[in-house]
């Protein structure tokens, strides 16, 4: 049977780590690595702009072999109105699999629950779990394991910190997230917390001796007109040298990008010698490599 990825929930422990080093396996040069998808063809529909994971997952499609048909909102009937168990069924009689990036997680979840090929989240307002597979592929590159870590979120509590949360559940590290009082994580996702996941309620409480100090923008897209009052509301929010100076001294600074510098982390933090966020950028291409071979590669015996 097909498995789809639209949460981290959807994964173990162990999936998660098999997943994390065979991208780093694949970075490293793996020749295990051949061209599974040789002759398949993958949808991309993105319902929301992308330079990353648009161009990783198109990139890492081609060295599997495969053909990436790339769809933006333009280029398809959805946004036209046509029901979504409708265009799943029409697009699973041409393709292989599909890479999803849009607004609801429900209309991800319609789309794979009438789909009869793998789906794949590449972001919804709620969850982005492919990025976070690869922050903590970016992570464990580092350290060698993922244990005894300990990860701040600061800032907006938006569908990286879910995906995040839906990490720190499963693997169980440490993660404290300092978001202001109007922007914090889902609330259904944090009635299922684990204990070691914490809500503090200062950044520096946040950052004090974290390994991983990460944040994202203040305003997500489909936030844009919110802009103006989330600065303001993100005021004292920012990553920066001094709350650096709080965490341990090997922290590693992370953003899954696009960054708006001097608003939720300087330019100073983000290209200074603790940042790590250009790896993090590039470890997507090797990560999604993994996730289709996982997803893809089972689907394609005939
Ligand atoms: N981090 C990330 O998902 O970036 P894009 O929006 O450019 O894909
Ligand atoms: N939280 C951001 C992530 C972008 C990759 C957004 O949804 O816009």
């Amino acid at each position: 049977m097909k498995k789809d990825l639209l949460t981290l929930r959807d994964l173990t422990k162990e999936d998660i780590v098999a997943i994390i080093k065979r991208g780093e396996e694949i970075k490293k040069g793996s020749l295990k690595s051949t061209k599974p998808l040789d002759g398949h063809n993958i949808g991309m529909v993105f319902d929301k702009s992308s330079t990353r994971t648009r161009v990783s997952f198109e990139v890492a499609i081609y060295r599997l072999g495969g053909n990436a048909i790339f769809l933006a909102p333009s280029d398809t009937q959805i946004n036209r109105g046509e029901p979504m168990k409708d265009t799943a069924r029409v697009l699973s009689s041409y393709l292989d699999g599909l890479i999803y990036r849009t607004y609801s997680q429900e209309q991800l979840t319609e789309l794979a629950e009438w789909s009869s090929i793998p789906v794949i989240n590449a972001l919804t307002d709620l969850y982005h779990p492919c990025q976070v597979l690869s922050d903590l592929m970016t992570v464990d590159e580092k350290l060698g394991n993922l244990d005894n870590l300990m990860v701040a979120w600061i800032g907006d509590g938006n569908n990286v910190a879910n995906s995040w949360i839906n990490a720190a559940n499963i693997l169980k590290f440490n993660l404290t997230m300092a978001c202001p009082e109007r922007y914090l994580p889902n609330p259904d996702i944090l009635a299922n917390i684990s204990s070691n996941v914490k809500l503090v309620s200062t950044p520096q409480e946040a950052a004090t001796n974290a390994n991983v100090i990460y944040t994202d923008v203040w305003a997500s897209m489909g936030k844009e007109d919110e802009s103006k009052q989330r600065i303001e509301d993100f005021n004292g929010w920012q990553v920066n040298q001094s709350l650096i100076d709080l965490a341990d001294k090997d922290v590693m600074v992370m953003h899954c990008l696009p960054a708006h510098r001097e608003e939720e982390i300087t330019d100073e933090a983000m290209e200074g010698p603790r940042s790590i966020i250009f790896v993090q950028a590039e470890n997507k291409l090797y990560l999604h490599q993994a996730i289709l071979e996982k997803y893809l590669k089972p689907a394609l015996v005939l």
